[in-house]
């Protein structure tokens, strides 16, 4: 999988992670994000509306790249696939989840915050990692210490990321993309404010290593 993961994040610089409160929002929502030039979206199972939210971006959104995220246990993990994602990630790595995906045969991006966890997935076949919560668990410092050992290793981080931070992270050779909340502040959803979104996508697209 770690080529599939590798063709999905090189449509990108930065994946919106997404909590989707509201279905009716979930198509145009993704719409915007889509036209603002960010395909893949993370849809966090932290709402009630998650699973329906990702049947209908896979069916109404053409371009959207669906995945689950928060995916924190075996049942989530089937339940994500079967409302039609793409690819999950997670938050952290239990041998659970990291067993259930290869034998579910879909592609995942495991949160791990430690070298320990990182090579404990990493005995699974894992190489592609969602480094949570990264700017609390030590930032860019922590990702180039870790590049000299694990040359093959490639992350996306998340948590804390923002426009302002963002290219410090996007310029590490081990950085493949980065993910984050941002695109969807609060105000901009409750206002339905898509034009708003697309801009904020917009922006997010053009920063790069
Ligand atoms: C995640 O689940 O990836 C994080 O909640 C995103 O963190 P952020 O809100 O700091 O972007």
């Amino acid at each position: 999988f770690i080529q599939q993961i590798d063709d999905l994040v090189a449509l990108a610089p930065v994946i919106p992670v997404l909590k989707i409160e509201h279905l009716e929002d979930a198509v145009p929502l993704a719409q915007a994000l889509v036209d603002g030039g960010l395909p893949v979206l993370e849809i966090t199972l932290r709402s009630d509306a998650a699973l329906d939210a990702i049947r209908a971006i896979c069916k109404e959104v053409k371009g959207a790249r669906v995945g689950a995220g928060t995916v924190t246990n075996v049942t989530n993990l089937q339940a994500a696939i079967d409302a039609g994602s793409e690819f999950i990630f997670t938050p952290g790595a239990t041998p659970a989840l990291l067993a259930g995906a290869i034998a579910a045969n879909i592609p995942m991006v495991p949160g791990i915050q430690t070298v320990s966890e990182m090579m404990t997935a990493m005995d699974f076949g894992y190489r592609r990692f969602k480094f949570f919560p990264a700017a609390a668990a030590g930032g860019t410092a922590i990702l180039k210490s870790i590049a000299g050992p694990f040359p093959e290793v490639r992350f996306c981080p998340t948590g804390g990321i923002r426009p302002a931070n963002a290219n410090e992270y996007l310029c590490l050779s081990n950085v493949m993309c980065v993910g984050g909340t941002w695109l969807t502040p609060d105000d901009l959803l409750e206002a339905k404010d898509w034009d708003g979104i697309r801009e904020l996508a917009r922006a997010a697209r053009s920063l790069r290593g």
